[in-house]
C-alpha cells in the first residue's frame, strides 16, 4: 500500500458545480479514494439542489443529490481543498478570495494561468514548477495558493510534446485543432451555428494555445519559469462533436528521428503520477494507435483504464522536410482537459504534502 492511502480522507468544494465540467467533478469525485464533496457552488442555480441545478449531460449521483447549490463566498465554505471551474470573470474574482482565505484552489479557467507566480500543470509533464507556490504565498500574503490547469486544447498536444522535447529537441510546432462543442461550456455554442458545419475560429483560443505549451515546457530557473524557446502556431477550429478534442500536430524535431523512435518515445512516457500511482493517474499517458483511421472522438474520447484521462497519439509518420514529424491526438476535453487534470494535480499537491 502506498504511504498516501493511508491519509485522512479531505473534504472538497467545488466552485462551478452545475457546469458542463462541474458535473464531472461531481462524478469522479462521488468514488475518489481521498477527496469527499462537501460544497457546491453555482450561480443562477444557487439554493437549488444539484438534482434541480443540473442541466444537459448529467445524472447526479445519488449521494449528492440533494446537495444545496451555494453562493461562492468562502465563508460559506467548509472545505480543505476547492476545485473551481468558474467563467474566467468570476473566477478572476473569486479566486484570489478563497486563497486569501487559506484554501488551496486548483483552476480549470485562464483568469490567473499566465501569472508567473501560478503554476500551470500537466502532472506528468511539469510537477516541478508546483515550486512556485512558496513564492506566490509569500509575495500575496496568502495562506492558500491558486494552482491552474491548461486549457481543454493544449493538454492534447503539450503532453506528447514532452517526451518528444527531451528525446529529440523542439525547433517548431504547428498545431490544427477540431474542437468539440462541450468546450464552450452548456451555453456555448448556437445548435444552428454548428450543426452540419464547422467554424474556423474559437475567440481568444489561439493565444492561450500557442503560448501556454511555452509556459507547461519551461525550465524552472531561480524560482520562475523560463518559457521554453520554441515558437508554435495554432489554428482552432469548432466542430460538431460533444466531447472530445482532435487536433493534427506538425513537429519540427531538433534532429531526424525515424517513426519507430517517435512512437516509442511517445508510447513510452511516464511522469509522476504514474510513479506515484496517483488513483487518476493512467498507466501510461499516452496510447498510440497505430490503426490509420483512429483516433477518432467517438471510440477514443474515453480511452483508458481511467476513462478520459488518456491522451490518443495516431497517424504518426515522418514529413517530407527531414527532421518533421505528424500526428493526430486525441484527449477528453472535460475529463484530461478540465476536471480529470485538475483532480490528477490535486493527489500530486496531497502526495507531495502541499496540502497539510
Ligand atoms: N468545457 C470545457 O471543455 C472546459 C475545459 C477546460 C476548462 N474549462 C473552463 O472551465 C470553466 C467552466 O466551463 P464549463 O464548460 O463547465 O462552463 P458552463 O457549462 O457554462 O458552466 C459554468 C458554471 O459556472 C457557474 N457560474 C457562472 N457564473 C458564476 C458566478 N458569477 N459565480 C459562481 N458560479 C458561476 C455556473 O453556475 P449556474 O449553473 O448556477 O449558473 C455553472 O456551474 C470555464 O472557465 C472554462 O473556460 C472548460
Amino acid at each position: 500500500m502506498c504511504g498516501v492511502c493511508t491519509m485522512s480522507r479531505l473534504g472538497v468544494a467545488i466552485l462551478g458545480a452545475t457546469g458542463m465540467v462541474g458535473q464531472i467533478y461531481v462524478q469522479m469525485l462521488s468514488k475518489h479514494p481521498w477527496f469527499e464533496i462537501r460544497a457546491v457552488t453555482g450561480n443562477s442555480t444557487v439554493g437549488k439542489t444539484l438534482r434541480e441545478a443540473y442541466r444537459g449531460r448529467g445524472h447526479v449521483p445519488e449521494k449528492y443529490a440533494d446537495m444545496e447549490v451555494l453562493p461562492s463566498d468562502p465563508s460559506k465554505i467548509d472545505a480543505d481543498l476547492v476545485f473551481s471551474c468558474l467563467p474566467t470573470k468570476s473566477a478572476r474574482e473569486v479566486e484570489p478570495k478563497f486563497a486569501a482565505a487559506g484554501f488551496p484552489v486548483v483552476s480549470d479557467s485562464s483568469a490567473h494561468r499566465y501569472l508567473p507566480d501560478v503554476p500551470l500543470i500537466i502532472p506528468e509533464v511539469n510537477p516541478e514548477h508546483l515550486d512556485l507556490i512558496d513564492a506566490q504565498k509569500r509575495r500575496r500574503g496568502w495562506d492558500g495558493f491558486i494552482v491552474t490547469t491548461p486549457n481543454c486544447t493544449t493538454v492534447g498536444f503539450a503532453t506528447p510534446l514532452k517526451p518528444l522535447a527531451d528525446d529529440f529537441g523542439l525547433r517548431y510546432v504547428n498545431v490544427v485543432t477540431m474542437q468539440a462543442v462541450s468546450g464552450a461550456g452548456y451555453n456555448g455554442v448556437p445548435s444552428m451555428a454548428i450543426l452540419g458545419n464547422i467554424i474556423p475560429y474559437i475567440e481568444g483560443e489561439e493565444a492561450k494555445v500557442s503560448e501556454e505549451p511555452r509556459k507547461i515546457l519551461g525550465r524552472l530557473v531561480d524560482g520562475e519559469v523560463q518559457p521554453m524557446d520554441i515558437p508554435i502556431d495554432a489554428t482552432c477550429m469548432r466542430v460538431p462533436t460533444i466531447v472530445g478534442h482532435l487536433e493534427s500536430v506538425q513537429v519540427e524535431l531538433g534532429r531526424d528521428a525515424s517513426v519507430e523512435e517517435v512512437v516509442d518515445s511517445l508510447a513510452g512516457f511516464i511522469g509522476l503520477p504514474q510513479k506515484l500511482e496517483l488513483p487518476t493517474a493512467p498507466r501510461r499517458p499516452i496510447n498510440v494507435l497505430t490503426d490509420e483511421e483512429r483516433p477518432q472522438p467517438r471510440l477514443d474520447a474515453d480511452a483508458g483504464e481511467v476513462p478520459g484521462m488518456v491522451i490518443s497519439v495516431g497517424r504518426v509518420r515522418k514529413g517530407r522536410k527531414p527532421g518533421t514529424v505528424m500526428f493526430v491526438t486525441l484527449s477528453h476535453n472535460l475529463i484530461r482537459g478540465a476536471a480529470g487534470g485538475a483532480i490528477l494535480t490535486a493527489e500530486l499537491l496531497y502526495a507531495l504534502r502541499r496540502l497539510d
